[in-house]
């Protein structure tokens, strides 16, 4: 099983990654919303809601949000869709303990959302458990991303639907290079601006570069056993949702 330094793609033991991106969700998880948010000049709501537009969820409906962090996905799905139940996952009790206080406020619209701690490589559900998986900004943190990528077709239902969310790379040449500039130099004075923690968003900014693009990141969905999948840039490709299929 091969593993990488997320930070730059190259092949590197998964504890690197592992323990990097545990402490520094652990430092950021607070401040993570409103660093998102400014980060992408507003543009992170409008994602959001782009990416539960693309999945199909009816009131029976049981989802898995892996790596769902402070539960942005959950709760714009409770707000579009009102599923039967969400099971937010994520490895960093941190960013879950956020998500609770959400729930405490009432962000899940009476719906039933479960929170737990999973690492997306290894998830503790039975094949076919879910109808639809979604994941935003999560995958790229993630050493081994085919192992995780299996693990979310193995607990989907057959036919079920993942939606993946990324950051990702503008075909336009122009595009790409004011881009790669904004993550040198944005990113990290955004994160340094609202959480003093420099270096971590140098990491954020880094895992962003060394990630896969758009063709590659939907070669690695079909290698995991996906079929149907399709991919909608947004921003000028700055990010993009893929979209697949668990094999009937
Ligand atoms: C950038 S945040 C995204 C959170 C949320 N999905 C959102 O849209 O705001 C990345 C999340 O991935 C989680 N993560 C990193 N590695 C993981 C793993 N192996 N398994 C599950 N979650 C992981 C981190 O703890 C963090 O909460």
């Amino acid at each position: 099983m091969t593993t990488i330094d997320t930070a730059t793609g190259l092949e590197a033991p998964a504890e690197l990654s592992e323990q990097r991106v545990k402490s520094i969700f652990t430092e950021i998880a607070d401040q993570y919303e409103k660093f998102n948010h400014y980060s992408s000049f507003g543009q992170d709501r409008r994602w959001l809601r782009t990416l539960a537009q693309s999945v199909d969820i009816g009131p029976c409906s049981c989802v898995l949000d892996v790596a769902g962090g402070t539960g942005e996905v959950t709760f714009e799905l409770c707000k579009r869709h009102g599923p039967a139940i969400i099971v937010l996952s994520d490895y960093t009790p941190a960013m879950l303990e956020v998500a609770k206080q959400r729930i405490a406020r009432g962000d899940n619209r009476g719906v039933c959302v479960k929170t737990c701690v999973v690492d997306a490589q290894d998830i503790p559900f039975d094949d076919a458990t879910f109808d639809v998986v979604t994941m935003a900004y999560g995958i790229r943190n993630i050493p081994d991303r085919m192992r995780a990528l299996r693990e979310m077709h193995r607990v989907l239902a057959p036919g079920g639907t993942v939606a993946i969310l990324e950051f990702s790379t503008p075909p336009f040449a122009p595009a790409r290079a004011f881009y790669n500039a904004y993550l040198r130099w944005g990113i990290p004075a955004w994160g340094d601006h609202f959480t003093g923690k420099r270096d971590d968003f140098v990491y954020l900014a880094d895992s962003i570069r060394a990630f896969p693009d758009q063709q590659c990141f939907a070669a690695m969905l079909r290698n995991a056993g996906f079929q149907d999948v399709k991919f909608r840039n947004l921003a000028f490709g700055a990010a993009c949702i893929h979209t697949a299929r668990a094999c009937e």
